[in-house]
């Protein structure tokens, strides 16, 4: 897909133009201080860009998935966090404390060329999410020119990324956008080869989309995480009190008579009877009935390890843990898979992670993110994206 970018347009076409950009400053806030803050990071190179070219750059947001005006999903610490990225020798950051009507608007008319200014949550305001002409018509008259670098929210259709986007004539995609929409449309159309495909995690129903897409172009798909225990117990092998997922057993089993010979699943597992069990079991096939499966062995280990680290060149995308790997007698899988990514990087394979817990798995490996060729900021749009469907957001970068 070819977007629009910030670059189409001249240097001087941001002077003193009011910018509205959509980020995804969706990250984890712990007691009013941001947790893991790649999404913001990765959206800098929009930000200074647009303040280096005088431009006046108002930031809009969502974060979590409020109710209401619930102060835990303020934006307040987030604005916080940009200033000290951003360094205090540049503009702060300033935030206003909603992202339409008068108060807001006045802060814009305060700004000078070169500034920054953070819009509280979008979500306060429950037409956001319900794409409301109205909302979409107070966002947009905010602004002169439209921005997108929130790749991993635009599988929404809400206001911020849809609505309010057809409102203006120059909608462009930021930095961080094209970068993501250009290495994922790499994995979804035309990976370099060999192409291994990595799936863990729990839930299977929200990666059938990518599978179905990936799995004919993958030569090697390795399934790990809870994930795989649904395509163990469609082969007839014996999974104990495993999580599964009884409607979708159908859909693997035909999954496996197709790609059968390309799919690589667990031999051994590490399992316990619960996972506060502390005597873990290393099984080998079958796990015991009352048992279940919280982490691959380390005859797996060996064995995607080898998959994903052992050659170098082509292509590895990864997403999901490979078990538990939040409780460190089950994390084994995921640290060693993550190593094995890296390991793959240095070889000289092109390698890329997505989806929700993948990044904080690797971070807990001690893998840093200069380790991998693409970080994803997505969890849900990254695999819809790989799964082919619609994303309102990009396509309303590309005219309607
Ligand atoms: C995400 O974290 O996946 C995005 O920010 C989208 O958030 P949402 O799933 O609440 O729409
Ligand atoms: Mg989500």
């Amino acid at each position: 897909m070819k977007l629009r970018t910030i670059s189409d347009l001249n240097h001087s076409q941001f002077a003193g133009k009011k910018v509205f950009v959509r980020v995804d400053f969706n990250v984890s806030i712990n007691n009013g201080t941001v947790g893991e803050d790649y999404r913001i990071r990765m959206t800098l190179p929009t930000i200074e860009y647009l303040a280096s070219r005088n431009a006046k750059v108002i930031l809009a947001s969502h974060l979590g998935r409020p109710q209401a005006r619930e102060p835990k999903y303020s934006l307040a610490p987030v604005a916080k966090r940009l200033s000290e990225t951003i360094g205090k020798s540049k503009t702060p950051i300033r935030f206003v404390n909603d992202c339409i009507g008068p108060e807001v608007e006045e802060e814009i008319e305060k700004m000078k060329d070169g500034e920054i200014l953070l819009l509280e949550n979008l979500r306060f305001h429950k037409e956001e999410e319900a794409n409301d002409p109205e909302f979409s018509k107070k966002l947009a008259s905010l602004a002169q020119i439209y921005i997108n670098d929130a790749f991993s929210t635009s599988h929404r259709k809400h206001s911020s990324t849809y609505g309010a986007a057809t409102l203006f004539d120059t909608r462009l995609a930021g930095f961080n956008l094209s970068k993501e929409v250009q290495y994922l449309s790499m994995i979804r159309e035309n990976p370099v080869k060999s192409f291994t495909l990595v799936v863990g995690g729990v839930k299977i129903k929200d990666k059938i989309g990518a599978l179905e897409h990936l799995l004919p172009k993958a030569d090697k798909t390795i399934i790990g995480g809870a994930a795989a225990y649904t395509f163990l117990k469609a082969k007839g092998i014996k999974v104990g009190n495993s999580l599964i997922d009884e409607e979708r057993l159908p859909w693997v089993a035909s999954a496996l008579s197709t790609y059968g010979d390309k799919i690589m699943l667990p031999t051994d597992h590490v399992a316990a009877h619960s996972p506060s069990d502390n005597s873990v079991m290393m099984v080998r096939g079958d796990i015991p009935d009352g048992m279940s499966g919280f982490d691959i062995g380390n005859e797996t280990i060996e064995r995607f390890s080898a998959e994903v680290g052992g050659k170098g060149g082509g292509t590895v995308f990864w997403t999901g843990p490979m078990g538990m790997f939040e409780i460190r007698a089950f994390a084994n899988g995921t640290v060693n898979l993550a190593k094995s990514m890296a390991l793959a990087f240095w070889r000289g394979s092109k390698t890329l992670i997505g989806g929700g817990d993948t990044l904080e798995a690797m971070k807990k490996a001690g893998v840093s993110e200069s380790e991998v060729s693409h970080v994803s900021t997505g969890g849900g749009a990254t695999l819809r994206y790989l799964a082919g469907d619609q994303m309102p957001g990009l396509t309303v970068l590309n005219g309607l």
